[in-house]
């Protein structure tokens, strides 16, 4: 894999996806074989919007490879709040750092700031634009759980404003996937996306459904979203759709026994907790794959910017 910056899933190929995963696979299996691997090494992060998940999986990655993390906090701990920009602030922490990680509330955050850096930049989330790395630990999760080749797969909630979506959607067009996408009529995927995942596709797999009541039966995972309050410009329309699609346990009668259920997290009401008990909900093993996941990209990345060899 050769990359510079990690912006969108765009730039990944079914071969980068796997080598990735491959990676990711054998880190899992013996995580003491690269415990040293990046010692001395730094990430950087820059999170401008609140993160849990991301934050502390990258941070756990890099000090399982061995090396560390410098933290510029919170927004209104750091100089951000005196004004200064973006992009001088990502041109005096890659000076700290051999690699950032980037989340942002605004889409396209990433590729500007990375055109200031010469470190590899992650993109950690950009407003509703993209989540490259979750898309990287979802793949993981559904090749363990059910198989990325022959998938049907439902994506379901916040299509409009959900960027694990996007990424997720336009990743799976490397692979021989059947992508239903189920929401509110106001929170469809973008036409662009739409647009796009069609050329990408060649227009076999990818169809728009407002119920999962249609499509549940055929599913062989099934990934739900968070409506993205914080993205509405108007609390109203949030409202409107506020707790739209639940699931819950009579919702999983209709559904295949291997049903695999993923979501990105948090989750607000999406999944009833009873579900967390049955064997379809995945997403707890999905969170817990960031780990191995960003430490196999940590790896690759850093190894190739680096001089150490194998
Ligand atoms: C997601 C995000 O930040 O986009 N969270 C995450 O990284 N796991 C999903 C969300 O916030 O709904």
């Amino acid at each position: 894999m050769r990359h510079d910056h990690l912006i969108t899933s765009k730039q990944l190929s079914r071969a980068d996806i796997e080598t990735v995963l491959d990676r990711a696979a054998e880190i899992d299996d013996d995580p003491s074989a690269v415990a040293d691997r990046h010692a001395n090494r730094l990430l950087g992060l820059l999170f401008f919007e609140p993160s849990t998940r991301t934050k502390m999986s990258f941070e756990t990655a890099m000090k399982r490879l061995g090396g560390d993390v410098v933290d510029m906090g919170s927004v209104e701990s750091s100089s951000v709040k005196k004004g200064e920009t973006l992009a001088d602030t990502v041109r005096v922490i890659e000076g700290y750092t051999d690699a950032l990680v980037l989340r942002h509330p605004k889409q396209g955050a990433a590729t500007m700031a990375s055109e200031f850096v010469d470190v590899p930049l992650l993109n950690a989330g950009d407003g509703a634009g993209h989540h490259p790395t979750q898309t990287l630990l979802d793949l993981y999760t559904i090749r363990e759980n059910a198989g990325l080749d022959d998938l049907t797969i439902g994506i379901m909630g916040d299509l409009k404003y959900g960027r694990t979506v996007h990424s997720l959607a336009y990743a799976l067009t490397n692979f021989d996937a059947r992508q239903h996408f189920i929401s509110p009529e106001s929170l469809q995927l973008p036409r662009e996306v739409v647009y796009d995942l069609h050329q990408a596709d060649g227009g076999a797999g990818i169809r728009e459904h407002d119920s999962l009541e249609e499509v549940l039966p055929s599913l062989d995972v099934l990934y739900v979203t968070r409506i993205q309050r914080e993205r509405f410009p108007d609390e109203q329309e949030y409202q409107k759709v506020a707790g739209e699609y639940q699931i819950d346990m009579e919702t999983l009668e209709a559904a295949s026994d291997d049903l695999t259920i993923m979501h990105p997290l948090p989750r607000v009401d999406e999944i009833a907790p009873a579900i967390d008990e049955t064997e379809c909900a995945a997403y707890f093993e999905q969170a817990h794959n960031g780990v191995p996941v960003r430490m196999a990209l940590l790896d690759l990345l850093l190894r190739e910017g680096g001089d150490d060899d194998e």
